[in-house]
């Protein structure tokens, strides 16, 4: 079965725009889980503007989903996640001034240095996910550095969506299909996420070798209408019509 990750890193980012102790986190994450969520995603960033470390503490002391902890590849989290030994960790490409993560991982301009980066989490237990384009080199190179995962980033195809770019996202598609079935052929898990709505998580969840989505800031933000409960089984709802 398709598997839904929710991230619950705007949950932080509400309860950051007070700083007062909620929304709480771990609190939407049991909540996620209840409404048939099969695991947490949650992105520590460097300059920690949403999940905090302690919200990492308490997802990991209270959590009985699986969490899959986003961060970059970076010394500091490294320490962290090995300290932690989280489900997965996804490994995602972070700029400062970003304000989401916009592109896939450079695996293959980076593999010497990702390889020795990701083998003690590897020794560690995690399963290692790397957060990529869908461009054949990258999977490629993913596979040759001994990655588990590779979560496809969805967010071009989500925005020429949104912009109503229907021709460049049709090809978009095609081509996150076409790495769907590269990456499962060469023996990697297939993830996709970044920027999902109702209205685009339907072809997403119908490439047949993708087990699992992560999807968190529509979620979050049709929960104000929805309750997060009611978004997170809407979504749960296209996704298994996606996927008879
Ligand atoms: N997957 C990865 C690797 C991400 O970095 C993010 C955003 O933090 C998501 C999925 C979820 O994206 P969105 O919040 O747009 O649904």
């Amino acid at each position: 079965m398709l598997r839904l990750g929710v991230n619950i890193d705007h949950v932080a980012t509400i309860r950051n725009a007070r700083g007062t102790p909620w929304p709480d986190p771990l609190r939407a994450a049991r909540l996620a889980e209840a409404a048939g969520a099969d695991g947490i995603t949650a992105h520590l960033r460097e300059d920690r503007r949403h999940i905090s470390d302690a919200d990492i503490d308490a997802l990991m002391a209270g959590l009985s989903l699986p969490l899959n902890f986003e961060m970059a590849a970076i010394p500091e989290m490294q320490a962290i996640a090995l300290r932690h030994r989280p489900h997965a960790v996804c490994i995602v490409p972070e700029k400062r001034e970003e304000r989401t993560t916009e592109g896939g991982l450079d695996v293959a301009g980076n593999d010497t240095a990702l390889a020795a980066y990701i083998a003690p989490l590897r020794d560690a237990g995690c399963r290692v996910s790397l957060f990529i384009g869908h461009e054949p080199a990258q999977i490629r190179a993913a596979t040759r550095i001994g990655a588990a995962v590779v979560e496809l980033h969805t967010g071009a195809y989500c925005d020429l969506d949104t912009e109503g770019r229907h021709a460049e996202r049709d090809a978009e598609l095609a081509a996150l299909r076409d790495g769907a079935a590269l990456a499962h052929d060469l023996g990697l898990e297939v993830h996709a996420g970044h920027g999902l709505t109702f209205d685009t998580v339907g072809p997403i969840a119908a490439i047949p070798q993708i087990a699992e989505l992560n999807i968190g800031h529509f979620l979050i933000s049709e929960s104000v209408f929805l309750g997060l409960d009611g978004a997170i089984r809407e979504m749960r709802a296209r996704m298994d019509a996606a996927r008879p």
